[in-house]
Order: structure tokens, then sequence, then C-alpha cells
């Protein structure tokens, strides 16, 4: 093989900065690789919106079909975000024999495990490692790093928008409608971004991140979620005069009564490490057996970082598909452990 080709789903925010990527790193990654890593076609909905980009105007197509009917394509990488849609096309691909690099929380934390299901049964990887945490490499660490551990807890701050918000108000007095705008413009909200005002992005991610540390498959329904629309201006204002920072903190744990996992607004003493997390960064704290306590800090949302965690994602993949093991890594199982009955 002398070249992979990748068929990209979605080039918006995230999209635009893969492509980015791929083109400003193609001699560090043909370095990597011994390969050239391009991309082939790219779907989106409107063929005629003007895209700053280098890449050709004849790859864009509107056509799923296009690009999976493609034999030159190896790799499918959706980045469109959303859910009906977005899960569909994922799992054409993986029928269609195709690997898969997925940043989208929503679907992951919807069907997750029945997509990595898919993946095996057709003997091809999917990789979700941008799903969380934006550029921080949270996913490979839960499943390779800390694989040996047994973890009792997470904890920490995994959306980037309301973050920035809850900074420009508590440092420059702004308001929440105008700290909503600008983490909007600045690429880091959704594109519904009550998901990220509410809560559920966050509880999506908390669920990627629950089911992995624990071995366990967490529902969506099952956790507590309470967002940040309910803060007031002057409340972020007022938590600063007592020497409080108000944070939107996602929480998982598990002990002998079972797993809790939640989202909520938290009044955290400014001297806690947490309450210095600012702007769309995202920190989070995994509580281990044997590793105790580690913590992973870096940008959770945004274009270039994002798409850093997909670009890494579809080097893992190219390497599989070079090696000939694509679809042969085996998934954190889902099983429920006893905690009580092994050797302490
Ligand atoms: N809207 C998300 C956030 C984007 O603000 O964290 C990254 O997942």
């Amino acid at each position: 093989k002398k070249e992979i080709n990748i068929g990209l789903l979605g080039f918006g925010v995230v999209g635009s900065g893969v492509a980015q990527i791929l083109l400003n790193h193609q001699t560090d990654l043909q370095h990597k690789l011994g390969v050239s890593v391009q991309i082939k076609k790219a779907m989106v909905r409107n063929l005629d919106k003007e895209r700053d980009t280098k890449l050709s105007k004849d790859i864009f197509t509107t056509s799923l079909d296009d690009i999976l009917s493609d034999d030159s394509i190896d790799l499918i990488v959706e980045v469109m975000g959303g859910t009906t849609d977005a899960k569909d096309a994922i799992e054409r691909s993986l029928q269609a024999g195709k690997g898969v690099v997925t940043a989208n929380k929503d679907v992951m934390a919807e069907v997750g495990p029945k997509l990595l299901k898919i993946a095996d049964e057709n003997g091809c990887d999917l990789f979700y490692e941008a799903s969380v945490g934006g550029g921080i490499p949270l996913i490979r660490t839960l499943e390779d790093g800390l694989a040996s551990d047994r973890i009792h807890a997470l904890t920490g701050i995994v959306n980037g928008t309301t973050n920035f918000m809850l900074t420009k108000m508590k440092e420059e007095n702004m308001s929440y409608d105008a700290a909503l705008a600008l983490a909007t413009e600045l690429g880091f909200a959704e594109a519904d971004p009550t998901a990220d005002v509410d809560g559920l992005d966050a509880a999506r991610k908390m669920v990627i991140l629950a089911s992995l540390a624990f071995s366990t498959e967490v529902k969506l329904e099952d956790v507590y979620v309470r967002g940040i629309r309910e803060i007031k201006d002057g409340d972020v204002e007022l938590a600063d005069r007592f020497g409080y920072t108000v944070k939107l903190a996602g929480t998982a744990k598990k002990d002998e009564n079972g797993i809790e996992v939640a989202v909520e607004p938290v009044f955290l003493p400014n001297a806690h490490p947490l309450a210095s997390v600012n702007n769309e960064m995202n920190a989070v704290y995994v509580y281990g057996d044997a590793v105790g306590e580690t913590m992973f800090y870096g940008p959770g949302a945004g274009s270039l970082p994002t798409a850093t965690s997909v670009t890494g994602d579809i080097v893992a993949a190219c390497r599989n598909l070079l090696l000939g093991v694509n679809g042969k890594r085996k998934h954190a199982p889902q099983y429920e452990r006893k905690v009580k009955d092994d050797a302490q």
C-alpha cells in the first residue's frame, strides 16, 4: 500500500480541522506511517457553500453511497455530528467493511456498545477518542494506560462551552447570553447549544468515560443531569465574593451500592485545582486502586484540538490496516464486575 484514502463525513468545525491537519502534517504522517494519508472524498450537505480549504472542489459529494461504493476508500471519518444520520452512516460504513473514526459523543453514548459489536463482527476498527475531552487522550488512557487498575471514581469538567461561559461570567463580568454567543462563535458549542447548557453533552461524555472506567454499560437515562441554565449573571459574582467558583462538574463513582453518575453545577473553593480550569479547558481526575489519583488536562473543545484526537485515531487505524490487524482489537468487556469477591 502506498496511500490510505479517507472518506470524510462532515466538513464543519471538526471536519475542516481534520483536513487542515492532514494537509499541514502530511510529511510527518508519511514519515510515521510510511504511506500517505489523504481525503479522497468528503460528504457535505451543501456543495455550493464557500469553504476555506486547499482541498479540490471535486472531492465534495452529498452522497454517502458515493463514498461507500468507492473501493479505494479504506477508512471513514465521521464528524458530521447529530444522531440519526450519523448513527446510520457509521453502521453502514462498518457493514461495508470500512473502519470508522468518529468524534460523535451523542452516538457513542447512546449506542456505542452496539456499534463496537458491529465493528467486531465486520472486522473493522471503530475509534472515538475525540468524543470526550477534545484534545485530551482520555479514551486511550482508560482503555490502555489504566487498563490494569480498578477505577472507583472519575470527576471533572468535560464541557468546554459551559466552562468557557462560566469563566467569562466570572472574570469579565460577561452576561450569560453574551458568553454563550461568544462560545458559539469560537466553535465550542454544539449545533444546538442547549445540549451544552443543559448538561446533556457533559452527561453523554460521562456515560462514555464511566462505561470504560467501570467496564460496564452505563445508560444515559441513569445519569442525574442538571445544567447551568438557571445560573444568573449575579450568582457567579456572588460565589466569587465568598471565595468560590461555579463549575459544571461531572462525577462517576462505583462502590458496593452500584454506579452513580451525575452532572451538575457545583461551588468549588477557589483553591480547588478544578476551580482554575478556565475557558474551554477540560480536566478529569481518575481515582484508581493502584494508581491513586491522576489528572488529565487540556482543551476540551475547538477545531484543531478535537481534530488532533480524530487524526490520532486515523493514525491508529492506518497502523492497524497496514499491519492487517484492523478489527482485531478487543474492546472493554461489557460486564458487571463483582466488587467484593476479588482478592483485595
Ligand atoms: N460542545 C462541546 C463542548 C464540544 O463545549 O465541550 C466538544 O465536545
